[in-house]
């Protein structure tokens, strides 16, 4: 049995408190590369949407969609209204979304021509129509992040970085697939561009329940001080989908596996934010230097530790919320041999003095039992177990109900935090029980939660990097991954890749990662 108690915001009556609105100053030009693809169509566009609706934009902001199709800007503004009123946050009225693609040029080009830079280079210096500030976000195969920037440089699109008006480079990801592809991307990325002039995204630290794990943590004194090995029994995150290979997507997928394109960035982040030590200010340099710090700290697994501490399988054929799903392996753009895994769990350790000895693991997967991206700290049992036991019937019974103390963030859905703990229960025994706090964002909140890509496109047009991830911290992050991968390259038959029913938790293998029976992955 579990009580459960709900408790609201106090602070944020936006009726008698003012705060003032973020919006973006510098009159720029953004220039999308992959411009008539899925991200520039559901992402970014109703996100810059949102953004003009809320008044965000600065008034001289003009967007250049750059693609390979044939489209004239008209052709091409119709079918970019019909995509944002789809994928739109925030409606607008019909004038605001016409004033709106009105700000989107199209222009056809090859990513890989000299004279597509050269004639955007002789468009973009129409300052009439082009403000001179630059964004250049690379929303194109990793393939081509290289011949990109080398082009932009060449054509003389990318200003130096001390010059009063500024270009800034945005790159999704993955970046790199090992270490060593990373650290030359970046040693080709930093001849050509400043680091200050780079923004390597992560979409979940533009997520609104992720950047709260910081004020959570440090804008408050109770929790800091028992978020050590002292206190915690151990830190487990999730990021569990129910998504497949749909639209084609295992074509990409196939070459990337759970571990690349969910492991190494989106959740190597979220433990760095749960884990870090508090920075000395909240500038981009003092935030990633920590979180630096604890990917450094992250124990590099030895091929034992892989065969021991990592699990990784892939999904047969069966049923998902009552329809029949085809195994990976059948799915569309997915070699029939294939041995990508869409699960990986993980146990790992951090060699810091804050978290020596606290287990760490993480799981995602596709395909699983439903979405659900948390994080929960478990907490120590109390030294002594006082309430074990009581008097019944001339005997002694055992009453040890009470769970140990769990603190967890659900990033999404159902965005919030809770609080387990142990209260007695009313009766003539001492019978104790757990109960729950929860804050829950929906209910102390009106409206949607902005988009992670609002966010991130809001901090690159005002130059505020700290959401993005530093050359050094993508080094780090891969450090942690690389030796897993080439063991499951190298030693193929020696580590099994295991399969799981679609629906589920994944494998049998991720439970036993922990090591004794009260601890278990939480299913939030
Ligand atoms: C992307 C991955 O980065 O994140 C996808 O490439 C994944 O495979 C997606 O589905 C999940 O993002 P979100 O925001 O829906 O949790």
């Amino acid at each position: 049995m579990s009580a459960k108690v709900n408790f609201h915001s106090s602070a944020t009556d936006s009726s008698t408190t003012r705060i003032p609105d973020v919006r973006v100053e510098d009159s720029q030009t953004v220039v999308i590369f992959g411009g008539t693809g899925d991200l520039t169509r559901r992402k970014l566009l109703p996100a810059l949407y949102a953004m003009d609706v809320e008044g965000r934009l600065p008034e001289r902001l003009q967007v250049v969609a750059f693609g390979r199709r044939d489209y004239t800007h008209e052709t091409f503004r119709e079918e970019m209204r019909e995509e944002i009123s789809r994928f739109q946050r925030v409606e607008g009225s019909e004038e605001q979304l016409t004033a709106f693609v009105q700000r989107i040029d199209y222009f056809k080009g090859e990513l890989d021509e000299d004279d597509s830079f050269r004639r955007l280079r002789v468009d973009l210096d129409d300052e009439k129509r082009y403000p001179p500030n630059r964004v250049f976000y690379l929303s194109v195969a990793p393939a081509f992040f290289e011949p990109v920037t080398e082009k932009l440089t060449q054509a003389g699109l990318i200003y130096p970085p001390d010059e009063p008006v500024w270009s800034r480079v945005v790159i999704e990801k993955p970046f790199g697939r090992d270490f060593d592809s990373a650290r030359a991307l970046n040693h080709h990325i930093l001849r050509l561009l400043d680091e200050s002039q780079v923004y390597r995204i992560d979409h979940y630290l533009g997520k609104e329940t992720v950047q709260n794990i910081l004020s959570f943590r440090f804008a408050n004194t109770i929790f800091e001080p028992v978020f050590k090995s002292a206190y915690v029994d151990h830190i487990q995150v999730t990021a569990s989908e129910t998504v497949g290979m749909e639209s084609g997507r295992g074509a990409y997928f196939d070459t990337a596996g759970s571990m690349r394109d969910m492991m190494q960035n989106h959740i190597l982040q979220l433990l760095c934010l749960v884990t870090m030590e508090p920075p000395s200010g909240f500038s981009s340099d003092a935030v990633r230097n920590e979180k630096v710090k604890v990917l450094q700290s992250i124990r590099v697994p030895k091929l034992d530790d892989v065969r021991k501490q990592v699990v990784r399988a892939q999904y047969a054929a069966g049923q998902l919320k009552g329809k029949n799903v085809p195994a990976y392996v059948n799915e569309d753009r997915v070699p029939g041999d294939s041995r990508t895994e869409t699960f990986v769990a993980a146990k790992f350790f951090i060699d810091n003095w804050r978290w020596s000895g606290v287990p760490i693991y993480l799981r995602t997967g596709k395909r699983m039992a439903r979405k659900q991206t948390s994080i929960t700290v478990q907490f120590k049992k109390p030294p002594m177990e006082l309430f074990r036991t009581v008097e019944c019937e001339n005997d002694v019974c055992d009453l040890t109900h009470s769970r140990p103390n769990l603190l967890t963030f659900r990033i999404q859905p159902d965005e919030g935090i809770s609080l387990h703990f142990a209260t007695k229960r009313p009766s003539m025994h001492m019978v104790v029980e757990d109960s729950e706090l929860d804050f829950n964002y929906a209910e102390n909140y009106q409206g949607t939660l902005p988009e992670a890509y609002e966010r991130l496109l809001m901090d690159v047009m005002r130059g505020d990097a700290t959401l993005f991830m530093r050359s050094d911290e993508v080094d780090a992050a891969w450090r942690i991954m690389d030796p897993i991968l080439r063991a499951w390259r190298e030693r193929d038959a020696r580590i099994p890749l295991h399969f799981y029913a679609p629906g589920t938790w994944g494998p049998i293998a991720a439970d036993e990662l922990f090591d004794h029976e009260l601890h278990g992955w939480q299913n939030v």
